[in-house]
C-alpha cells in the first residue's frame, strides 16, 4: 500500500481551518496535527476533529517525527521562521501567499528545500481555479489575438490587516493571475497608495506592472470601498475577456469585440465601421474548489517528487514584485525598475525547477476529478 503524507498545520485563523477541511478529505494525505498559540483557536479545531492532535508550540510540530509535510497559515512574518524550521528538520513545506516578507528570506527557504530534495510550495490559491484555468487557455491559445492589457479590481470593506499593507494582502492574487496569463517578469512597477485607517499600513493601492512588448497590468487593491469587487478584464486585439469572480456560476464572459481602424475613411458614418461588435459567450467551468486542488497539487508533488505549479521561484517573484511596488510607494509612484540601480534585483531568469516561467497549468487526474463536487465560493473571501 502507498505511504500516506503525515501532515501538520500552523495557524488555525481565518485561513487555517479552509485548509485544515480541505486536508482531512485527501486521499493519500492523513492529517496529524494542528499548532496555533492561540489555545481557544486550537481547542476549536480539535474539538471539529477529534482525531487531531493539539499543538501550542511550534517547535512541537517541527520535532514531530510522525509528520512530513507541513502547512503554514500564520500571519506573514512567521513564514520564514516557521518554513526554515520545518525544511530543516526535512518536512516538506506549503506556505501562504505572501510567502515571506523579504526576497533574502524567500531565497534562503528555495535554497534549503533544494538542497534537502523537498517540495516548497506556494498557496497562489487562484492558479488553481477553474477560471483562472480557463482563462490561461484562451490566451495561450491565441483566441482573443495579441493581448494588450490586464486590468484588475480587488476592492471590499476590511478585513485590515496590521502586518502588511493591502497590496502586500490582496495584490498577490492578481500578481500570481496577471503572471501566469503573460508568462513573463515586469520590467518596472509603480504603486501609489496612502493609509488612512492604521497609520503606516496603506488600505488602498494603485499598482501598474510594466511588461515587454508595450504590455502592463494595473492593480487596485483596497480595503476600504463599499461594494465587494473582484474583477479583471483581459483585453487582446480580437476579443476581451471579463472575469467576475463574484459571480456563481458566469464568472468568465468572452466579448468578440474590437475595434480596428480604418485605413481611410471619408464620413464620421465610416469610421464607426471600425468598430466591431459580435457576440459574447459563457464557457462552461466545472465547480471546483481551487483549495482542494491547491492541497491536493501539493500531496501529488511530494508522491511523485515533481515541481508545483507556484513553487518557491513563483512566491520569490511575487515578493520580488510587491518589494519594488513598497520601492515606488516610498517614491511617491515613482516607477521602481528591476535590474536598474533603484532597483534591487534583476528579474529572473528561468532555473529547472520551479522556474521563473510560467509553463500552463499541469493538473494532475486525480486532483481534478476528487475536487469536483466541492464549491469554488471560498475564494471569494480571498
Ligand atoms: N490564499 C488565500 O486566498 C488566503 C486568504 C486569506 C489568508 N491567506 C493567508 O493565510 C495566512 C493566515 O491568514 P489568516 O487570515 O488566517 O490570519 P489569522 O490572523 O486569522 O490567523 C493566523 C493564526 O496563526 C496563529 N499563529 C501565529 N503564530 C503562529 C505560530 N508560530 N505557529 C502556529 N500558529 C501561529 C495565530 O494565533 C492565528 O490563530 C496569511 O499568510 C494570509 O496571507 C491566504
Amino acid at each position: 500500500m502507498k505511504k500516506q503524507v503525515t501532515v501538520g498545520v500552523f495557524g488555525c485563523g481565518y485561513w487555517g481551518p479552509l485548509l485544515i477541511r480541505n486536508l482531512k478529505g485527501l486521499p493519500g494525505c492523513q492529517l496529524k496535527a494542528v499548532c496555533d498559540p492561540d489555545v481557544a483557536r486550537m481547542k476549536h479545531i480539535c474539538a471539529l476533529y477529534p482525531d487531531l492532535e493539539g499543538i501550542t508550540a511550534s517547535q512541537q510540530l517541527i520535532a514531530a517525527r510522525d509528520v512530513n509535510a507541513v502547512v503554514i497559515a500564520t500571519p506573514v512574518k512567521s513564514h520564514y521562521p516557521l518554513a526554515k524550521a520545518s525544511l530543516l528538520a526535512g518536512k516538506h513545506t506549503f506556505i501562504e501567499k505572501p510567502m515571506a516578507t523579504s526576497s533574502q528570506e524567500c531565497e534562503e527557504l528555495i535554497d534549503i528545500a533544494e538542497r534537502k530534495g523537498l517540495v516548497l510550495m506556494v498557496d497562489h490559491t487562484f492558479l488553481y481555479s477553474a477560471p483562472v484555468r480557463k482563462i490561461v487557455e484562451i490566451v495561450h491559445a491565441g483566441d482573443i489575438g495579441e493581448l494588450r492589457y490586464i486590468n484588475s479590481r480587488r476592492l471590499n470593506l476590511g478585513l485590515f490587516q496590521k502586518d502588511v499593507n493591502v497590496a502586500w494582502d490582496l495584490a498577490p492574487h492578481d500578481i500570481s493571475i496577471i503572471l501566469h496569463i503573460l508568462g513573463e517578469f515586469p520590467t518596472a512597477v509603480n504603486c501609489q497608495g496612502n493609509a488612512h485607517v492604521t497609520p503606516q499600513v496603506e488600505d488602498v493601492t494603485n499598482m501598474s506592472l510594466v511588461f515587454p512588448h508595450k504590455r502592463f497590468a494595473t492593480i487596485q487593491s483596497s480595503w476600504l470601498e463599499p461594494r465587494k469587487i473582484r474583477e479583471m478584464t483581459i483585453v487582446g486585439s480580437r476579443r476581451m475577456i471579463v472575469y467576475d469572480d463574484l459571480q456563481t456560476h458566469e464568472k468568465i464572459r468572452i466579448y468578440d469585440v474590437r475595434v480596428e481602424r480604418p485605413p481611410h475613411y471619408d464620413t464620421f458614418a465610416e469610421f464607426h465601421y471600425s468598430y466591431h461588435y459580435g457576440d459574447s459567450y459563457i464557457p462552461y467551468l466545472q465547480q471546483e474548489e481551487p483549495l482542494n486542488l491547491a492541497c491536493r497539487h501539493f500531496i501529488d508533488c511530494i508522491e511523485t517528487n515533481s515541481a508545483p505549479i507556484s513553487g518557491g521561484r513563483h512566491g520569490l517573484e511575487m515578493i520580488r514584485i510587491l518589494e519594488g511596488a513598497s520601492a515606488s510607494l516610498k517614491m511617491n509612484g515613482a516607477p521602481f525598475i528591476f535590474g536598474s540601480t533603484n532597483g534591487s534585483t534583476p528579474a529572473p531568469t528561468p532555473n529547472g525547477n520551479g522556474s521563473g516561467h510560467y509553463p500552463k497549468p499541469k493538473r494532475t487526474r486525480s486532483a481534478v476529478s476528487s475536487a469536483r463536487d466541492a464549491t469554488a465560493g471560498v475564494l471569494e473571501n480571498a
